[in-house]
């Protein structure tokens, strides 16, 4: 047989093959021992050939055989799904499960719509860690010795001297040292603090931190900024003002508030605490007071997630309660 008429007949066999034992048949018919193919190489003199036809020959049977065995296996694969039974009671012209996709959280969701802001304004985000050292914490922050956030009570401390992060800030000193300076970039994470639970207090909450370091830097770029941020999320102008705040890394630190409508009435909410970054807080990270200056913002991602859907409950959003997560679209 020329090499087309085997193929014409595989393929005729094969459409008769309507089970695995007929299958079994025509594979040996073709690829067995004594097969049609098998002997198809066997029966040629390959000494009354020139090498031309000889590799000629080699290509057009290499073709023929995984042809031959891809068809075989085509047709083993159908028979052996076919022979499965369909499960007892399985109706086919039922509609598909409606599968559910999952919703991003509330929390993140409001994190990653922050972020896009951002970067849109040339920060870079930077991943910390939950779990860091008490320098980083605290000691590069300023924050003393004494000071209770210190305290056993307050502070979830690992065995190895380490702490849960109790603040975004802790990434500061790092993201100094590791991005160098000039530098604009933010923070966000899940911070601990061990805390009494109740409708506003949760041992475990989102902060997003931001980090703007360069030379000659002022309030007046903290409030620019602010309000440039304010302006994307909320899509108009938005008032803040500040009011003086003390936090041990700022020097002078604020509490930023923007004016907004809430419940009908015209009122000013407490956004975020902020201030520029005290000197000693550079020091810390090797970076020089005298020439470089900047300013941090501590954004609660929890509250502002709260705020935005009128969230009545802190405790809500880490409970892991479907009838909670799927009201939330999954996107904005
Ligand atoms: N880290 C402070 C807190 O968690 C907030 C803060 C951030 C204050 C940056 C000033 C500047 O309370």
């Amino acid at each position: 047989m020329k090499l087309e008429e085997i193929r014409t007949a595989l393929a005729a066999d094969l459409a008769e093959a309507t089970n695995e034992a007929a299958l079994a048949v025509v594979k040996a018919r073709y690829l067995g021992k004594d097969g049609v193919v098998t002997n198809l190489r066997r029966n040629v003199d390959f000494s009354a050939m020139t090498p031309d036809e000889r590799k000629g020959f080699g290509l057009a049977f290499n073709e023929l055989r995984s042809l031959a065995e891809s068809e075989l296996d085509a047709v083993q694969a159908r028979l052996s799904a076919a022979a499965q039974p369909a499960p007892a009671g399985f109706d086919y012209t039922l509609p598909a499960d409606d599968r559910r996709l999952g919703s991003i959280h509330p929390i993140i969701a409001t994190q990653l719509e922050i972020e896009d802001i951002f970067r849109s304004m040339g920060f870079s985000v930077f991943a910390g860690d939950e779990a860091v050292s008490e320098f980083e914490n605290f000691d590069a922050l300023n924050i003393p010795g004494d000071h209770p956030a210190r305290d056993m009570q307050d502070t979830f401390w690992l065995e190895n001297g380490m702490v849960l992060r109790t603040h975004t800030s802790s990434m500061q000193n790092r993201a100094m040292r590791q991005l160098g300076v000039p530098l604009r970039a933010i923070f966000p994470g899940r911070c601990f603090r061990n805390e009494a639970l109740d409708i506003t207090h949760e041992n475990t909450f989102y902060q997003l931190e931001g980090l703007l370091i360069d030379r000659d830097v002022s309030v007046a770029n903290l409030i620019a900024v602010m309000r440039d941020f304010l302006a994307a999320v909320f899509r108009r102008d938005i008032e803040v003002r500040l009011r003086p705040g003390f936090f041990p890394f700022v020097e002078p630190g604020f509490e930023l508030d923007f004016r907004t409508t809430l419940g009908g009435v015209r009122r000013w909410v407490e956004l975020m605490p902020c201030g520029m970054v005290h000197p000693q807080v550079l020091r810390n990270a090797g970076v020089d007071p005298d020439v470089y200056s900047g300013f941090a913002f501590g954004l609660g991602l929890t509250r502002l997630a709260m705020l935005r859907h009128g969230v009545p409950d802190v405790r809500l959003f880490n409970k892991a309660d479907l009838r909670f997560c799927q009201q939330f679209p999954a996107s904005f």
